[in-house]
C-alpha cells in the first residue's frame, strides 16, 4: 500500500524546487503526495531561516505538529515528523531541544539521502543530517519527474561565496556550486517534454554561475541562457536570484539577444546609501548599480526591475535612508520586496553596535513601501490597453476564465475561449487592479470556444 507523504515549504523558490525533488527522490519507495498534514505517514517542514519571523514560523507549526503526532499515538498509529531546509541546518540543536518529538532534522545538501535517513527513523532512530556541501546531492537525486504545469523551476546554483553582513546563507547553503551544463540541460529538455513553457533558473547568487562543460571549460549564466533558448518549444526564460557584481557582459548580452529572456529582472540592491553598502559588505556602491541598470535598459529597453530592501541595517541614518528612496525614485520598481533588518546570529552584522530602534524602522519601512507601492500601481496602470503576450498558467476563480502571466510577471485574468492553459496569446489589457490585470482576447486571437 501507498505511504503518504506531506512537505509544507517556507521560504525561497529554492525550498520549492527542493521539495519538489524530496517527492521525486521518495516517489520510487511507494510515497504519494498527502493531502493535509493529517493523514500523513511523513510530514516534513522545509524551512527558511532568512529571517528571525520566517524562522519562528516554524517553531510554532511544530506545535500543531506534535498534536497531529500524539492524536496518532493515542490512536496506535505513529507519523514521522521532519524538519529539513535551513532552519534545520542552522538550529539543528536548539530544535532538537525545543521540539524533542521531531523525528529527523537534516539540512539543504541532504536530500538525496532522504530515503536512508526515512529507513533509520522508521527503526526508532533519532535522525540527524547536516552535511555541507552539495556537490553530490545533484547527482544523486533522480531525475526530475518534470513539470506539473506550464511553468517550471530548475535550479542551476547553490550557496553563496559574497557573504552579506546580515545574511545567513552562505552559512545555511554552504559555499558557491553551480551544476555541470550537460545536467541542466538534460533536466531542461525533460521539463519542457513534460509540458514546461516557460523555466526559471534558480541559485542564491544564480548569475554567479559558472558550470563545467564536457570538454573541460565553463559557462556563465549568459552562455546557459543562449543554450537553453535553442530548445524546441522552451518559450520563456528568467532567473532568480542575482547579485549586481555578477551581471556581466554576456549576461547583458544575453537579454539584448535572447527574445525568450523575459524582460523582468530581481536585481537586489539592499540599500541606496554607499556607507551602508560598505557596511553590508555588498561590495559596489549606489551608482554602480546605477550604471548596471542603464546598461540593462540599453540592451533591453523594455526591461522591468525589481528588488529586495532592507531598512535599519545597523548604522544606518536618516541620510542614509533619503539615499535609498533617492534610488528607488531614479530606477522606478515595477515590484520590490522591503524588509526591517532582523538580527541574525552568526551573521557579522548581528553583533553591530548602532542597531537602529524598532520605531525608526517601521517608520522607513512605511515610507519605502509607499514609494515602492505607487510605483508598483504607476507600472501596472501603464499596462492599460496595450496588448501583450500571456502565458496561460491556470484557472482562474470564474468559469471560464484563466490567469496567465505578463512578460513581467503580472498576473493577467481573461476570459480565453478556445484557449487552455499553457498557451500563449496575445491580450489586450482593459483593467488594472492592485495585484493584477484583467484582458480580453484581441480580435486576432479570438477562438470559437466550440473550435
Ligand atoms: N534581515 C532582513 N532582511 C534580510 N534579507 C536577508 N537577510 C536579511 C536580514 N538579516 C533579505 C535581503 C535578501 C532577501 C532574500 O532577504 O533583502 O535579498
Ligand atoms: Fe545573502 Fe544574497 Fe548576499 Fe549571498 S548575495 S550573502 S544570498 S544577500
Amino acid at each position: 500500500m501507498s505511504k503518504k507523504l506531506f512537505i509544507k515549504t517556507y521560504g525561497c523558490q529554492m525550498n520549492v524546487y527542493d521539495s519538489a525533488r524530496m517527492a521525486d527522490v521518495m516517489a520510487p519507495h511507494g510515497y504519494v503526495p498527502a493531502a493535509t498534514a493529517d493523514d500523513a505517514d511523513i510530514i516534513i517542514l522545509n524551512t527558511c531561516h532568512i529571517r528571525e519571523k520566517a524562522a519562528e514560523k516554524v517553531y510554532s507549526e511544530l506545535g500543531r505538529m506534535r498534536q497531529i503526532k500524539e492524536s496518532r499515538l493515542d490512536n496506535g498509529d505513529d507519523v514521522l515528523i521532519a524538519v529539513a531546509g535551513c532552519v534545520a541546518q542552522a538550529e539543528g540543536e536548539e530544535i532538537q531541544a525545543r521540539a524533542p518529538f521531531v523525528d529527523m532534522v537534516f539540512g539543504p545538501q541532504t536530500y538525496h539521502q532522504l530515503p536512508g535517513m526515512v529507513a533509520r527513523a522508521t527503526q526508532g532512530e533519532r535522525v540527524v543530517a547536516m552535511d555541507l556541501p552539495v556537490e553530490e546531492k545533484f547527482d544523486l537525486l533522480p531525475d526530475a519527474t518534470g513539470a506539473q504545469g506550464p511553468t517550471a523551476f530548475l535550479t542551476v546554483q547553490e550557496g553563496c561565496d559574497k557573504f552579506c553582513a546580515f545574511c545567513v546563507v552562505p552559512y545555511t547553503r554552504g559555499a558557491e556550486y553551480s551544476r555541470p551544463v550537460a545536467q541542466i540541460l538534460a533536466e531542461a529538455h525533460r521539463l519542457v517534454e513534460a509540458g514546461a513553457r516557460e523555466i526559471t533558473l534558480l541559485g542564491q547568487n544564480v548569475n554567479a554561475y559558472r558550470g563545467a562543460t564536457a570538454d573541460g571549460g565553463s559557462w556563465g549564466l549568459g552562455r546557459l541562457v543562449q543554450a537553453l533558448a535553442q530548445i524546441d518549444g522552451l518559450a520563456r526564460l528568467r532567473y532568480t536570484t542575482s547579485h549586481p557584481l555578477d551581471m556581466d557582459d554576456d549576461l547583458i548580452a544575453a537579454h539584448r539577444d535572447v527574445q525568450t529572456l523575459m524582460p523582468y529582472l530581481h536585481l537586489p540592491v539592499q540599500s541606496g546609501a554607499d556607507r551602508n553598502l560598505a557596511a553590508m559588505n555588498r561590495r559596489h556602491t549606489a551608482d554602480d548599480y546605477r550604471r548596471i541598470v542603464e546598461r540593462l535598459r540599453a540592451a533591453r529597453p523594455d526591461l522591468a526591475l525589481s528588488s529586495d530592501f532592507i531598512v535599519g541595517f545597523p548604522g544606518e541614518t536618516d541620510a542614509d535612508f533619503e539615499a535609498t528612496l533617492q534610488l528607488v525614485r531614479d530606477i522606478g520598481y515595477a515590484q520590490a520586496y522591503s524588509f526591517k533588518y532582523s538580527a541574525r546570529p552568526g551573521t557579522p552584522a548581528a553583533d553591530a553596535t548602532h542597531q537602529v530602534p524598532e520605531r525608526v524602522m517601521s517608520d522607513r519601512l512605511g515610507e519605502l513601501q509607499k514609494l515602492l507601492n505607487a510605483q508598483q500601481v504607476q507600472f501596472n496602470q501603464a499596462m492599460l490597453n496595450r496588448t501583450i503576450p500571456i502565458l496561460l498558467e491556470k484557472p482562474g476563480r470564474h468559469p471560464g476564465q484563466l490567469v496567465g502571466r505578463s512578460p513581467w510577471l503580472q498576473a493577467v485574468h481573461v476570459h480565453a475561449a478556445g484557449y487552455g492553459i499553457g498557451d500563449i496569446v496575445d491580450v489586450q489589457i482593459d483593467g488594472v487592479q492592485p495585484n493584477s490585470l484583467s484582458a480580453s482576447l484581441t480580435a486576432d486571437d479570438r477562438r470559437d470556444a466550440a473550435a
